[in-house]
């Protein structure tokens, strides 16, 4: 495997089976080591072959809470290895009734309910990057036609709510959020859909519903055994069907993801 990882999974440990041969690459950062070093390989889907890199977002061994994870060191890592576009699967609690465990929703707005965390790159001058769309359009649509089987579709469009953690939310809080209209939950999304646009890349998310969230029901409360116990449930089925929009996806980028800076003069050199 000689080629540049054009795409890349930020995910968790489960998502490694992508690759045929992978081969991982310890990457330091301007902002210190990503999560883990990033493992690069062939992709293979029917005719397809790609070189695809992997990162787990939370460390090879769940070392790292939402709150804790380098975001900062993960994109710029990912970017300095060539990836220019990235797919992103994540766990959220849902906030309406009919999203409850095991349904999938391809997010098309975000709400950032995160505090401390390093948002951004640019620390220095007049660096306001646009943020009114956070997705990447193109992968949205990859990832809503990809994620369709025979029988189900996931939820095109929704606010997913990216609050601090590690806490769960209140039934206060989880209420407030549902009021707001909102649809899901988590704890990761934010600040990597910044940082995705402040470094030019692509990035969408498949946020898989692994519980209803505190305010939904008035009795259940989030529990991190069914978090995780739903998401491994779901994570064969994520994943194979995450095979089949890596395969759809172009190296050409006719989305406008890679003009985020256009214009603007920059206190640093991207990678
Ligand atoms: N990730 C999965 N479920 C969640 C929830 N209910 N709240 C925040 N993050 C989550």
């Amino acid at each position: 495997m000689t080629e540049t990882p054009d795409i890349a999974i930020i995910g968790g440990s489960g998502f490694y089976t992508f690759l045929d041969d992978p081969q991982e690459i310890d990457v330091e950062t301007p902002y210190g080591a990503p999560s883990a070093p990033i493992a690069t390989g062939t992709f293979t889907h029917g005719d397809t072959s790609r070189t695809v890199a992997f990162l787990p977002r939370h460390g090879q061994g769940h070392e790292f809470p939402a709150h804790r994870v380098n975001y900062r060191a993960n994109m710029w890592a990912l970017r300095s290895l060539g990836v220019r576009q990235i797919l992103a699967p994540c766990a959220v609690g849902g906030l309406k009734p009919h999203l409850g465990p095991g349904s999938l929703v391809v997010p098309d707005q975000l709400a950032d309910r995160t505090y401390g965390r390093a948002q951004t790159y640019f620390d220095k001058g007049a660096c306001h990057v646009s943020f009114a769309d956070p997705y990447c359009p193109r992968l949205r649509t990859a990832l809503v036609d990809g994620l369709a089987d025979d029988h189900e579709s996931p939820v095109d469009g929704g606010t997913m709510v990216v609050v601090e953690g590690p806490r769960f939310s209140t039934r206060a809080e989880s209420q407030w959020y549902a009021a707001q209209g909102w649809d899901v939950v988590n704890m990761t999304g934010q600040p990597e859909a910044i940082l995705a646009r402040e470094l030019e890349l692509c990035y969408a998310t498949a946020a898989l519903v692994t519980d209803l969230d505190a305010g939904i029901s008035s009795t259940h409360a989030v529990d991190q055994s069914e978090v995780f116990r739903v998401f491994a449930e779901h994570t064969d089925t994520l994943k194979s069907r995450l095979r089949t929009v890596i395969a759809s996806l172009s190296s050409e980028r006719s989305c406008s993801c890679s003009e985020a800076l256009a214009g603007m003069t920059l206190p640093l050199e991207l990678p």
